[in-house]
């Protein structure tokens, strides 16, 4: 997923990915460029899209890195 990349590159982002992919938090919240979006090959959970409702400045192309493969 994008969280496994940025740990293992030891991507300095501040918070990011603190529920370690448990889908308890939103820091790992990404928006995508809608040409990206539409290439993702998962669609969101339930829970995945509850825990998006949470997070700040959600937008339609919105998905939890931790996710995303
Ligand atoms: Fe917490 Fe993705 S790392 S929901």
């Amino acid at each position: 997923s994008f969280l496994d990349v940025a740990v293992n590159n030891d991507v300095d982002l501040e918070g990011f990915g603190a529920c370690e992919g448990t889908l308890s938090c939103s820091t790992c919240h990404i928006i995508f460029k809608p040409e990206d979006f539409r290439k993702l090959s998962s669609k969101p959970t339930d829970e995945e899209l509850d825990m998006l409702d949470l997070a700040y400045g959600l937008t339609d192309t919105s998905r939890l890195g931790c996710q995303v493969n």
